[in-house]
């Protein structure tokens, strides 16, 4: 059986383990939370040994080239040496504000203790008391200050806490950035088509802001969907940019209970009941996984192409 070796203590990698199991099987404090490879919470540097190229799947090269891996997603077939990340994927941070947005989210102000590359639309793990949560980045003010949507989900191991008790000071620890759902300038006659729900408003908030700010001309659709008009957030605020901006076309939706200026319907359904064609649109899609899945495979066969699909499924932690 192949060892991995952290801290300069071995552990056995049983059949069927990956290198995460392992390590908490053997005492070791590691990270975690969706153990599906999508949260970026349980990443571990390599110092030797080989990488199976799935453990890598998702990272920038940067970070593969510096033997990055998703230890959920390691299964060794020999020895591993692995250590936490270092400088330069790592950070401090102190909560800076707390302003509810609805009922259930919350925008919470991150400062930095240095200047940090991060791009609205990326995702970051947050980490406190040896909890590790992963949330996306909708706004960043200067060089060190990040916004994050936090949704409040009853019993959850960090989210009631930034919702309900944070306060300025608080210290977090920040490992980050990852994700390739971001706007990148340089085709701003192409039309963009962004649809969320719950909080995965966040990212595309962020897609959205920087499309205005880099001066997209072509449509911009934004769809965010709930279960309940509750569900929604900044309706308003989205509402006057898009008075604002006329390239920009705002449509909340809900399943149930809709009122005026709010549409019924699943969010495949409003998005397809707007654009039956997609063909040459670039695609955003974050939030529920299934919802994520449905929808980009509408706007494909409606005619987006694959290569312009980015998606951003909040896969939930799963801790034992
Ligand atoms: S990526 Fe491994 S726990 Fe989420």
């Amino acid at each position: 059986m192949p060892l991995v070796v952290y801290e300069g203590r071995s552990h056995e990698v049983g059949e069927g383990q990956s290198v995460l199991d392992a390590l908490l099987g053997g005492g070791e404090p590691i990270p975690h939370a969706c153990r599906a490879g999508a949260c970026g919470a349980c990443i571990l540097r390599a110092t030797s040994g080989s990488i199976p190229p799935e453990a890598q799947a998702g990272l920038r090269d940067a970070w593969k080239a510096r033997g990055c891996f998703h230890a959920c997603r390691c299964h060794p077939t020999a020895d591993l040496t692995v250590e936490p990340l270092g400088e330069g994927m790592r950070a401090h941070a102190t909560v800076e504000a707390r302003v509810p947005l609805s009922a259930t989210v919350s925008r919470v102000l991150l400062r930095l203790d240095a200047p940090f590359e991060a791009t609205p639309g990326q995702y970051l793990t947050l980490q406190r008391n040896g909890v590790a949560r992963s949330f996306s980045i909708a706004a960043r003010h200067g060089d060190r200050t990040l916004e994050l949507h936090v949704q409040r989900v009853p019993g959850g191991a960090m989210s009631p806490y930034l919702c309900d008790e944070a306060k300025p000071g608080d210290a977090l620890s920040v490992q980050g950035p990852l994700g390739f759902c971001v706007y990148t300038a340089g085709q701003p006659d192409q039309p963009l088509l962004l649809a969320g729900t719950g909080t995965g408003l966040a990212p595309l908030w962020g897609i959205l802001h920087d499309a205005l700010a880099a001066g997209h001309r072509a449509p911009i659709y934004l769809f965010h969907g709930a279960v309940r008009p509750e569900g929604l957030y900044l309706v308003d605020e989205l509402r006057a940019l898009a008075e604002e901006h006329p390239q920009v076309q705002y449509r909340p939706s809900v399943l149930l209970d809709s009122r005026e200026g709010i549409e019924e319907g699943s969010l495949e359904q409003v998005v397809i009941r707007h654009l039956p064609k997609t063909t040459g649109m670039r695609v955003f899609l974050c939030g529920a996984p299934e919802l994520v899945a449905l929808v980009k495979k509408k706007v494909f066969l409606a005619g987006a192409s694959m290569r312009d699909i980015s998606s951003d499924a909040f896969v939930p932690a799963k801790t034992p």
